[in-house]
């Protein structure tokens, strides 16, 4: 029965903590480093509107069927999946879904690592005044100082992977949650502040007309730059809407049991549909107000929307070199844009470790260690990406392993745990266990929550799939 059963991990102090820490996990790089870059690579308005499509019919109703399954479950994404199969009598093979979660994580924080070692590095370039007075040429300079160095990509790399360990280890409730209330509500004020300097000082309009414009012919069109910086080139394909789809998941930390684990140790009498809610708006939030803070600057500098993942690095130390107070707002917003990545990072191995100490009897310390070192052996494919390893005599499908790891994890990975996730709480749950944990009742909210689950989130799911891979 779940209300008897109790997670051998804790459980959150309450039910705005349990918010602040999946706020905390969904607002991370997805919603500052990748949201724009992407957007930029696949037209702008167009994709942002897809996005946003995607963030309410499937973001939404899988994030709440994470949260129940995992609140119902009360264990790591692994033993949660088998406490149900055997609650429901379900085909065994269900339980594949917690492994599905655990490997995909894995792989995740092994790139993730490496991007949030660019912020940590961005830190002491903006705390040195290395931004002051620069101009798109010298900051594009510096950044590419950095990914031609592997040796101090790998030094940041291991920094951010041992910040991560550290707190895996002393257990979620120990400093993450006092850290996390503290520090969100400084990301988003500084992004705020960043918006306005956007649009006094940037090309506030276009970047507006940009993000918001939506120009469907240019949702089938993908773009990349062609060597540092250079023109883009752009070809018509149904990849967008895949990327917008995977993004969805990504931004939201679904598909792999992140928010799963952190349901499980959410107090029982919280409402799960208000918390989702909250959660997904402050993250939507997040994303469109880097937007709009970065594609101005873009603009206004004549730099390249579709300039890939370094957009960020290569276009906010303009705005902080040339604003009052820059080197100190600088160094606050890499700061900051650490510890949202640090937060996120956390909840991408703590499935893994939850599961080592249920079933393994390891203790967290260990459990945190093993899993953050084969992250980070993982992640020295992704440091060399960026420049030994960056010719195409080491590319799989045309891709860097780096790319390869994003494309596989947020594009097929995460959409395929998602999809089974809802296909699980819709179809395999009982109306009276979904009906049970959600404690709706039986009103509208829980008949359109239902309706979603079972028939519009998987099929959207898999018609973005087949259409991305050219069948329709
Ligand atoms: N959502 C985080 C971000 O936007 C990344 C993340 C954390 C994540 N946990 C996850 C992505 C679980 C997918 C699954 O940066």
């Amino acid at each position: 029965m779940p209300d008897t059963r109790g997670s051998i991990h804790g459980q959150w102090s309450s039910r705005f903590v349990f918010i602040l820490a999946a706020v905390g996990s969904a607002v991370g790089l997805g919603n500052i480093w990748k949201f724009p870059y992407i957007t930029g690579e696949n037209g702008g308005g167009a994709f942002v509107l897809v996005y946003l499509v995607c963030i309410a019919l499937i973001g939404v109703p899988i994030m709440m069927a994470e949260i129940l399954i995992g609140r119902r479950g009360r264990q790591s994404p692994i033993n949660t999946m088998r406490v149900l199969v055997a609650d429901e009598q379900a085909n065994p093979a269900w339980r594949w879904l917690g492994w599905l979660g655990v490997v995909t994580g894995f792989l995740i924080l092994s790139y993730y690592s490496v991007i949030a070692g660019w912020a940590l590095a961005y830190v002491f370039r903006a705390g040195a005044g290395l931004f002051t007075g620069a101009d798109a040429d010298s900051v594009s300079t510096l950044f590419g100082a950095l990914l031609g160095s592997p040796e101090s990509m790998l030094a940041w790399h291991t920094i951010f992977m041992v910040m991560t360990m550290v707190v895996v280890a002393r257990g979620v409730r120990g400093g993450l949650e006092k850290a996390v209330t503290l520090l969100m509500p400084a990301l988003f004020v500084l992004l705020v502040l960043l918006v306005f300097y956007a649009m006094y000082q940037g090309a506030f309009a276009r970047g507006v007309e940009f993000l918001f414009n939506a120009d469907f012919s240019k949702v089938f069109q993908h773009c990349e730059s062609l060597e540092s910086g250079g023109p883009a080139s752009c070809r018509f394909t149904g990849e967008p809407l895949l990327i917008a789809l995977g993004h969805a998941f990504f931004t939201l930390s679904l598909g792999m049991g992140a928010i799963m684990v952190y349901g499980s140790y959410m107090p029982g009498n919280a409402s799960i549909a208000r918390a989702t809610l909250i959660i997904v708006a402050a993250d939507t939030v997040a994303a469109l107000l880097a937007g709009l803070a970065i594609f101005p600057i873009v603009f206004a500098n004549g730099l390249e929307p579709a300039a890939g993942p370094g957009l960020i690095f290569q276009t906010l130390p303009i705005a902080f070199g040339s604003m009052p107070g820059g080197r100190l707002f600088g160094t606050l917003f890499f700061v900051l844009l650490t510890f949202a990545a640090w937060t996120s990072a956390i909840s991408l191995i703590e499935p893994a470790v939850a599961w080592l100490v249920e079933n393994r009897g390891i203790a967290r310390v260990p459990a945190a260690i093993a899993v953050g070192v084969l992250a980070w052996v993982l992640g020295i494919g992704s440091v060399l990406s960026f420049n030994l390893w960056s010719g195409e005599s080491f590319q799989l499908f045309g891709k860097t392993w780096f790319d390869l790891m994003d494309y596989l994890t947020a594009n097929i990975l995460l959409p395929l745990g998602g999809l089974f996730i809802a296909l699980f709480a819709g179809w395999v749950m009982s109306r009276a266990a979904s009906r049970g944990e959600l404690r709706m009742g039986d009103r509208r909210g829980y008949r359109t929550w239902r309706f979603l689950v079972r028939y519009v989130s998987p099929w959207l799911v898999v018609i973005v799939f087949l259409n991305a891979i050219g069948l329709i």
